[in-house]
C-alpha cells in the first residue's frame, strides 16, 4: 500500500483490496455511517462487513444515484438519519462512491455537529484521482456546487482493482482529469499514457495523479492562486459541457485541445499535437463540432463577468509548465477553432 500525505489533515492509501484496518483508531468513536451510490453497492457491502469485523457498529444508506444525490433534499433526509442513529462528535461518516457520493459524504461530515470525521472511498477514477482529493465537499442548487464546504476527509483509501473493473466510459472519464495532471504538474504521467494509451497501468496513474493534486493543493487550500492551475483545459470545457451534453470528461479533453492551441499560440507550447494524440488514443474527443458558437462565447463572457471582468485561462508553457493567463477574444478565437466550434 502506497501512502501520500495531504499536509498533516489527510492521507491517501492507493492499494489493491481494503486495507487491513480501514479506519484509524480513533478514541470515542462508537459507529460509523457509509453512504453509497447504487453503482457502488457491492464495494460498500464490503466495506461494511470490514468496519463490522472491527467491532463498529456501521449503518449503510444507498444515495440516488449520480447528481441527484446533490441536493439539500437528500442532506436534510441524512441529517434527520444521523439524528436517529445519534452519530456522535467522535463517530466517522464513510462515503463509497463516486465523487457525487464523496461530495454529499464530505459535507454532511463537515456540517454534522459542526464537523466530524470524514473517511472517501472512491470507486471512479474521476472520484480518485479528483474528487475525493482536496477538500471541496458540497451539493447543487440551481448551479453545480453552490452550497459546500472545504472539510478535508481524515483518509482516502483507493482500491486499484475496483477501479481496473470499471466499465471503459467511467475510466475515460477519470482518464481525462488524470491526463489533465500530467500535463500540469507530471510529464512522466504524460509519457504513461503516451506508452500505454487507455492500457495504461491504473496504479501508477491514481498514484502520480493524486500526487499532482494533493500537492497543489497542500499548498492552497482554499483556492487562493496556484490550485487555479487545476482548471486546465475547464474555461472552455464548462462552457462545451453546459452547451453540448457531453460528460464533464469529454468537454475537459476537448477544453485541453482549445486550451492547448491557445498555449500553442500565445505561450510557444509545442506539445499541442502530442496532446491532442493523446486525448484522441484514450476514446475522448477532441472536437465538439456542431455547437452553437454564439452560445459557447456567452457562457465564456459570463465566466468573465463573474471575474472582475477579465477571463483567465490555464496554459502551458511546456508539459509540467501551467500560467494563469488573462485571454481575449482572439485567443478564444484560436481555441475554439482547433475544436470545431465556428
Ligand atoms: N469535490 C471536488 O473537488 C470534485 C472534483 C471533481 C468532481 N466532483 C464531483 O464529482 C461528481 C462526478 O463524479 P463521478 O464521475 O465519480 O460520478 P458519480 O458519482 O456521478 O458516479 C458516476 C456513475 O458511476 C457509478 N459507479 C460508481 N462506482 C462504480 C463502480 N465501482 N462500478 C460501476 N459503476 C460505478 C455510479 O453509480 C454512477 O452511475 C460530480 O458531482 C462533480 O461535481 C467533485
Ligand atoms: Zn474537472
Amino acid at each position: 500500500v502506497e501512502r501520500i500525505l495531504i499536509g498533516t489533515e489527510s492521507e491517501v492509501l492507493v492499494g489493491r483490496g481494503l486495507p487491513a484496518a480501514l479506519l484509524d483508531e480513533r478514541a470515542g468513536r462508537r459507529q460509523t455511517v457509509v453512504l453509497t451510490q447504487p453503482g457502488a453497492q457491492n464495494v460498500a457491502g464490503r466495506v461494511a462487513a470490514a468496519i463490522e469485523a472491527e467491532g463498529l457498529r456501521c449503518a449503510l444508506r444507498v444515495l440516488p444515484d449520480r447528481d441527484d444525490a446533490k441536493t439539500l433534499e437528500v442532506v436534510a433526509g441524512l441529517y434527520e438519519w444521523l439524528a436517529d442513529l445519534e452519530v456522535a462528535r467522535d463517530d466517522t461518516v464513510v462515503g463509497v462512491g463516486g465523487g457525487s457520493v464523496t461530495d454529499v459524504a464530505g459535507f454532511v461530515a463537515a456540517t454534522w455537529l459542526r464537523g466530524v470525521e470524514s473517511v472517501l472511498l472512491p470507486t471512479t477514477v474521476l472520484g480518485a484521482v479528483d474528487a475525493a482529493i482536496g477538500g471541496k465537499t458540497g451539493v447543487n442548487l440551481r448551479g453545480k456546487n453552490l452550497v459546500g464546504a472545504f472539510w478535508h476527509p481524515s483518509r482516502v483509501v483507493i482500491d486499484i482493482d475496483v477501479l481496473d473493473a470499471l466499465p471503459p466510459e467511467l475510466k475515460r472519464e477519470g482518464f481525462s482529469e488524470a491526463l489533465k495532471a500530467g500535463l500540469i504538474g507530471d510529464p512522466e504521467l504524460v509519457d504513461l499514457f503516451d506508452r500505454h494509451g487507455a492500457a495504461v497501468p491504473m496504479d501508477q496513474v491514481v498514484l502520480r495523479a493524486v500526487t499532482v493534486k494533493a500537492s497543489v493543493v497542500a499548498g492552497d487550500f482554499r483556492e487562493a492562486g496556484r490550485r487555479a492551475i487545476l482548471n486546465y483545459g475547464h474555461t472552455i470545457g464548462h462552457a462545451v459541457e453546459m452547451a453540448g451534453g457531453i460528460s464533464h470528461g469529454e468537454a475537459v479533453a476537448v477544453g485541453m485541445v482549445a486550451a492547448g492551441a491557445i498555449s500553442e499560440q500565445s505561450e510557444g507550447f509545442t506539445g499541442a499535437a502530442r496532446q491532442r494524440e493523446l486525448i484522441e488514443r484514450l476514446g475522448l474527443p477532441t472536437e465538439a463540432p456542431g455547437l452553437d458558437r454564439a452560445g459557447i462565447t456567452d457562457l465564456l463572457a459570463l465566466d468573465k463577468k463573474r471575474r472582475d471582468g477579465v477571463l483567465r485561462m490555464v496554459l502551458l508553457r511546456s508539459i509540467g509548465e501551467p500560467v494563469v493567463k488573462a485571454v481575449d477574444g482572439r485567443d478564444v478565437e484560436v481555441g475554439l477553432a482547433a475544436v470545431g466550434i465556428g
